[in-house]
């Protein structure tokens, strides 16, 4: 099929999810730069925190979308490499979209604040839990950049190089 697309669910899902993540991540690199508009450092975590936990009810919810709606299958069917290389990508990307907000709900020793609305109090989790959870939590970024840049990339050259339908399948359909 060459107009197949993820459903519209799907997309705008995506797209806020990656905004999202984007945020999440730009938030402690230039926490100098946010801590003014965020009135401080603590600022810039209650929202890296909030939006961090909104990725993970969105991811959520984004799976039990996929389970109803299912993928387009936007590879040709002899491309097997190339469909398990996606794929596995595809995985990762997900299981990091979940890790990483739960190891760091896992490792906060102080309460949560969420979008200064709701206090949630730290979980009653040993130090060694917490310290594997934050050591999860700034490793695991790595492969998590790896894994965008690699993912940004190669849609971007599918829709550039190979011309293919594969980035347009997550773009909304134009009448
Ligand atoms: C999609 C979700 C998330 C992503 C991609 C993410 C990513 C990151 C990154 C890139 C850093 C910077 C690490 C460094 O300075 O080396 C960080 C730090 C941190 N994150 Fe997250 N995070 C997410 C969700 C959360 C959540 C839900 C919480 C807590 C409830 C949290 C708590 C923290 C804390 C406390 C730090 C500072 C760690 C330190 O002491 O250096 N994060 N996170
Ligand atoms: C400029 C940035 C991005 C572009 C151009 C982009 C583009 C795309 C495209 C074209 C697809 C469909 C690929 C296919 O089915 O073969 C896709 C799927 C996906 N993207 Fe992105 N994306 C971007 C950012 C992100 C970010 C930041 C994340 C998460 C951290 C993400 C997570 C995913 C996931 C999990 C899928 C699989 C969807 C599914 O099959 O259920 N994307 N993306």
């Amino acid at each position: 099929m060459t107009d197949a697309r993820y459903s519209p669910t799907q997309i705008t899902l995506h797209w806020l999810s990656a905004i999202l993540v984007l945020v999440i991540i730009a938030l402690p690199y230039g926490s100098d730069l946010f801590a003014g508009l965020l009135g401080g450092a603590g600022g810039v975590f209650t929202l890296h925190k909030s939006l961090g936990l909104l990725v993970l009810l969105l991811t959520v919810l984004r799976l039990l979308v996929r389970t109803r709606d299912g993928a387009p299958q936007l590879l040709p069917a002899d491309a097997r490499l190339n469909q398990l290389a996606a794929k596995a990508g595809h995985a990762l990307l997900y299981l990091l979209l979940l890790l990483m907000p739960l190891s760091g709900l896992l490792f906060g020793k102080r309460p949560l604040n969420l979008f200064w609305l709701v206090e949630i109090p730290p979980l009653p989790l040993s130090d060694a839990v917490r310290e594997v959870a934050k050591t999860f939590h700034v490793t695991a970024q790595y492969l998590l950049f790896a894994l965008i840049l690699g993912h940004a990339g190669a849609a971007i050259w599918h829709h550039r190089v190979r011309r293919d339908n594969v980035l347009r399948a997550m773009l909304p359909a134009r009448d």
